[in-house]
């Protein structure tokens, strides 16, 4: 277990008054001037009860593990979208991989898909050995939500702690709405922003889909129905950053509205299907089982490491949950996997969303994100990275032409 270094940091006696007076003054200070709502987007709390912690720099996370080779051309974008969102990510360096590391020849997976692989593993290692007790793990191409720190993460923090406190008590409820959401901060909710890691293995919060089946089944209306939605543990919550149903995702927007689900209300539940591992949460225990044994490229035998989470999930006793519609999102464009393998074409999902992407310049289901450039800034040009990181990243705002700004 670690501990907070904050809290940890040593005062000797003869100065602890004097800190303690000085840490009062510049309290008193900082919230005179900065009082918290005017720092980050206020959530929607209901009345008098305590305002939801903040995210922090890494999300209520130990760390932001980045799975990334060395002349990934995505990197310098997604440095600079962590910028603006004001979130620290760690990009550990990979070692140069050998015909030794890529396992039994006979295995069906392609060269990209291998070295992906290689790449979560290391990362999952790094993780273990770091000592800290969960990390949000994402592939480099993905893309986010200017809200991602301001309001998503709080919101899916305080969602999870809500569904895992009612498990671990003795209720036997299995459907939770805003309103139950338990918006309170407190130590343990300071300690574990998404809940006690006993409780949970997996927190998918980027996939190409969670859509309650496999490809194998198609979208026509009655693909999913309200009841599917009630077989599962779930909760849902107003989210104003996610888009309406016009400009989700076509799949997403059946999946929803076939459930049942209101316009602008995000789901986190039970993981069912989901599939592509853009960007997940694992604790201690499921990093070391992942690595050890449910996707371990000895033990195991799936075409990739994606399937190796999914069967984890669906069979292998991990813990998973979705947060559906997902935050984090590929951008679009040829993946990594795909430039390796010299492969052109576009997997069914992304297949789909072309025309939309095109016609909303955005990644799928991704409001305001980075992938349009629109927040880029020169090296080094400080003064306007400080200005996106205030406007754009705290406030909210979606600085773009035909959004807060003139076409
Ligand atoms: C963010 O919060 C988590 C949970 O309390 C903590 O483990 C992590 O160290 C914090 N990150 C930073 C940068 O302080
Ligand atoms: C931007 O991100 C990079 C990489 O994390 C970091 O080295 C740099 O300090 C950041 N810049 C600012 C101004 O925060
Ligand atoms: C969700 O948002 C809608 C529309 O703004 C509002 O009518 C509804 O009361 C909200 N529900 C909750 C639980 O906050
Ligand atoms: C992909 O194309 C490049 C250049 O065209 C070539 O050097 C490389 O061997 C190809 N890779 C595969 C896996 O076919």
């Amino acid at each position: 277990m670690t501990t907070t270094p904050i809290f940890r940091r040593p005062v000797r006696i003869r100065f602890r008054f004097l800190a303690i007076i000085a840490v009062a003054v510049v309290l008193v200070y900082r919230l005179w001037l900065f009082p918290p709502a005017q720092s980050w987007l206020p959530l929607t709390a209901r009345e008098g009860r305590a305002p939801v912690l903040d995210a922090n720099s890494t999300l209520g996370f130990g760390a932001i593990y980045v799975v990334s080779k060395a002349d990934s051309p995505r990197r310098h974008g997604l440095l600079q979208a962590a910028n603006v969102t004001d979130i620290d990510l760690t990009i550990p360096s990979q070692p140069k991989w050998t015909e030794k590391d890529f396992g039994s020849p006979e295995r069906k997976s392609s060269r990209g898909s291998l070295l992906a692989w290689l790449g979560h593993l290391h990362l999952l290692r790094q993780f273990i050995d770091s000592g800290l007790e969960s990390a949000l793990i994402l592939e480099d191409d993905v893309d986010w939500d200017i809200r991602l720190r301001s309001l998503q993460a709080p919101l899916v923090s305080a969602a999870m702690r809500t569904v895992l406190a009612s498990r671990s008590g003795s209720s036997a409820k299995s459907s939770w709405s805003s309103d139950d959401i338990d918006y309170y901060s407190d130590d343990a909710a300071a300690r574990y922003p998404y809940g006690d890691p006993s409780l949970w293995d997996l927190l998918y919060m980027g996939h190409c889909g969670d859509y309650f089946h496999g490809m194998d089944r198609g979208f026509e209306a009655g693909h999913v129905r309200p009841k599917d939605l009630a077989a599962v543990q779930h909760l849902s919550f107003n989210d104003t950053s996610l888009p309406d149903f016009d400009n989700l995702h076509p799949w997403t927007a059946s999946l929803l509205t076939n459930l049942g689900v209101p316009v602008h209300t995000r789901l986190v539940h039970r993981s069912i299907f989901p599939l592509c591992t853009f960007a997940y949460a694992v604790t201690r225990h499921s990093a070391r089982r992942l690595v050890e044994e449910l996707a371990s490229l000895e033990r195991t035998d799936h075409a990739a490491y994606d399937v190796a989470i999914l069967i984890s999930c669906r069979e292998g006793g991990l813990r998973c949950w979705s947060v559906n519609p997902e935050l984090f999102h590929h951008q679009p464009g040829k993946s990594m996997i795909a430039g390796i393998d010299n492969s052109t074409h576009l997997p069914p999902v992304d297949a789909k969303a072309k025309d939309q992407v095109e016609l909303r310049g955005e990644t799928p289901n991704i409001d305001c994100g980075f992938w349009d450039g629109a927040f880029a800034f020169d090296d080094g040009d400080d003064k306007t990275l400080k200005y996106l990181q205030k406007e754009v990243g705290r406030k909210g705002r979606c600085l773009k032409p035909g959004r807060e700004l003139p076409r």
